[in-house]
Parts: C-alpha cells; structure tokens; sequence
C-alpha cells in the first residue's frame, strides 16, 4: 500500500468545544501521522476558494458563513492508503448517516457543523494542501 498525504480541517464547531485533541487522537490512533498542523481563523475570500468546487450548490453560501465562524485547525495527514483511512476515520458527511465510531458520529452536530473536513481523492489532497501549506512547512 502506497504512503500517501491527505488534508484534513478541524472545523469550528470542534474548535469551539475545544475538541481538537480528542479528533487528532482519532487520526494518530488509525496510524495517520500529522505532518503539518496550523490554527487559523479563515478569510472569507479563502472559505470561497476552497469550497469553489461547490459553489453552484444551495448551501455554498451558508457553508463559506460557517467555515469563518471560528477558527480552524488545518492539517496534512500522511500514512499507508491516507485518504480512503481519513474519510472511513471522519465517516459519512452527514451525521445520520456515520458509522458508530466516527469522528462525525461522535462529535458532529449537523452537515454543515460535521466537526471535519477531508480531501477525497489524490488530486484533491494534493491541491488542497498546496492551499494551505508551503512545501517548506511540510515536517514530517
Ligand atoms: P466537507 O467535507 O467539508 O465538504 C463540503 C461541505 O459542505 C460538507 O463537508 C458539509 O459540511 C457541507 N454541507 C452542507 N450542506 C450539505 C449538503 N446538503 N450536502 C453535502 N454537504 C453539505
């Protein structure tokens, strides 16, 4: 299985409730090793940016509102088969529909409030990241 990197937001519903430990502890605890980690509060310009992809969408507007709530922990997670052990770690989108265990399951108080973010593909991880991160503050 191929070391990939993946790209990760805590978002503001958990920063607020002051959950970043509990969700980091379920990326480490699934072997995905964080690499590069900041908390930020996100510009209005940044929000429509990386959510561009979605803008067509009823909920753009009110997801772009939400992600500059409150501050966000953006991060790179790298380990065996990344994206797919992030996504099966965050669960479904929605909270109803997580699998017991889950970050989204556990923690997230709606769709739009699920408590995390995840790239979905290899293309997607790698431009997301690039987003966000220099090469530079890419650690290890
Ligand atoms: P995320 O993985 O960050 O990608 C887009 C986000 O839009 C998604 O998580 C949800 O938080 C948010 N969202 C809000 N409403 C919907 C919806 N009806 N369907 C999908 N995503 C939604």
């Amino acid at each position: 299985m191929a070391i990939e990197r993946t790209f990760s937001i805590i978002k503001p519903d958990a920063t607020k409730r002051n959950l970043t430990g509990k969700i980091i502890s379920k990326f480490e605890d699934a072997g995905l090793r964080v690499v590069a980690s900041k908390r930020i509060q996100m510009s209005q310009a940044q929000a429509e940016g990386f959510y561009a992809v979605h803008k067509e969408r009823p909920f753009y507007g009110d997801l772009c509102s939400y992600m500059v709530s409150g501050p966000v922990v953006v991060q790179v997670l790298e380990g065996e088969n990344a994206i797919a052990k992030n996504r099966e770690v965050m669960g479904a989108t929605n909270p109803a529909d997580a699998a017991a265990g889950t970050i989204r399951a556990e923690f997230a108080e709606s769709i739009e409030a699920n408590s995390v973010h995840g790239s979905d593909a290899p293309e997607t991880a790698a431009e997301e990241i690039k987003f966000f991160f220099t090469d530079a503050e890419l650690v290890g």
